[in-house]
């Protein structure tokens, strides 16, 4: 009896041992078995008191940011300590299925519909074959946070629908626009004045990197890279989440911006991205605005301290809201590794508001209350 008792004691101290008390950013994240989380270009929904990660699952060796598999999903109730819950979207072995095993599918992102009482997952999809000229948003749908989503179709957005405030003489194409020299002042201004909107107006939108954001009122949008990775897109999403409606703006015309992860507090919306150099890190740029759908004030790299003009060698990906801790965002970015991407790394880290400018500070570890004790 007493050695029974005195082994149940040291497998819970075990058990207590092995889990995570913090944050620990860049450095191997092990999840309840023990093995590296694999859910890269993440996001996170919280539903019912817990939270879902859901992410690309990557594999070893050269080809492994292709999709071979599908999209991961891990619970956790505390942040720190995550489950594996397994593939939640699983690539399709059909040739003919849009994803099919070998096309690329990045940075999924989850939200829940009030309405319909499904979770709704938006993602980044390229064809098989095509690198990434597809550029297109895909959506799949699951009763069930845990999945099995079910992939429903993808888009080019906003086909033959004009920016809101659309000035009516940027419909129109001006005569040697496509002549003009990549980079010259000429077709920075043309860019902006809409030369690959009115390029992309038939066919539909472009959209790379992306992310959701559900607001307060519950109308939901796709932000997403678009006009050849130069402009981001913010596109409002139909009631069910689904479709798109026609209102859409642009955001930092020519800026060149990727990876954008957006957060709101006390009214005013603040973004974060990433400038455009694949899976090398660069300066992370912040925005601020009073409407989702803009105008919205550049204010420059949140980062500060070394290794700030490299994110920290990472790259955006979602900002979480810390659930009941109305003030507490997290900023979560990855350490990309494309010659092995299964050891892709995460970099999260509390964001700091300092004159309504977010701050990004590195720290080798950290927790949630020692988050609350510096704000
Ligand atoms: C990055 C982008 C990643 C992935 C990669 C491919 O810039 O943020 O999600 O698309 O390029 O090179």
């Amino acid at each position: 009896m007493r050695l029974q008792y005195s082994i149940i004691i040291s497998l819970i101290s075990i058990i207590m041992f092995s889990q995570n008390k913090e944050f620990a950013p860049g450095k191997e994240w092990k999840d309840t078995d023990g093995v590296h989380i694999n859910a890269h270009g993440g996001g996170i929904l919280f539903d019912a008191g817990t939270y879902y990660w859901y992410g690309e699952y990557k594999t070893s060796g050269k080809s492994g940011n292709t999709s071979l598999i599908g999209f991961s999903c891990y619970s956790s109730k505390d942040l720190y300590n995550w489950k594996n819950e397994g593939i939640v979207l699983k690539i399709e072995s059909d040739p003919n299925s849009e994803i099919t095993k070998g096309c690329v599918m990045e940075r999924p992102k989850v939200i829940f519909n009030k309405k319909s009482g499904k979770y709704i997952m938006w993602f980044h999809l390229e064809l098989k074959g095509q690198g990434y000229n597809a550029a297109k948003a895909a959506v799949a749908v699951s009763d069930n946070p845990k999945g099995p989503f079910k992939f429903l179709k993808s888009y080019r957005p906003n086909k033959r629908v004009w920016p809101m405030g659309y000035k009516e003489e940027f419909k129109i194409a001006s005569a040697n626009e496509n002549q003009l020299k990549s980079w010259s002042p000429e077709w920075l201004t043309a860019i902006n004045n809409g030369l690959l909107v009115r390029r992309d107006f038939n066919k539909g939108q472009m959209s790379r990197d992306m992310t959701v954001y559900v607001d307060d009122d519950e109308k939901a949008y796709l932000i997403h890279s678009s006009e050849d990775n130069l402009t981001l897109h913010i596109s409002e999403l139909t009631d069910d989440y689904l479709d798109f409606t026609e209102k859409w703006t642009r955001m930092a015309p020519a800026g060149h911006n990727e990876a954008p992860a957006i957060f709101k507090k006390e009214g005013i919306y603040y973004m974060i991205t990433s400038g455009c150099t694949g899976w090398d890190p660069n300066e992370a740029r912040s925005f601020s605005s009073k409407s989702v759908l803009g105008p919205w004030k550049s204010l420059g790299n949140p980062c500060v301290g070394k290794d700030s003009e490299l994110t920290f060698h990472s790259q955006s990906t979602y900002i979480l809201p810390v659930s009941g801790k109305k003030e507490q965002f997290i900023f979560m970015a990855d350490r990309w590794k494309p010659e092995n991407p299964i050891d892709g790394g995460y970099i999260w880290l509390p964001i700091k508001i300092s004159n309504e400018k977010p701050i990004l500070e590195w720290a080798d570890k950290w927790n949630l209350n020692s988050f609350a004790e510096k704000q």
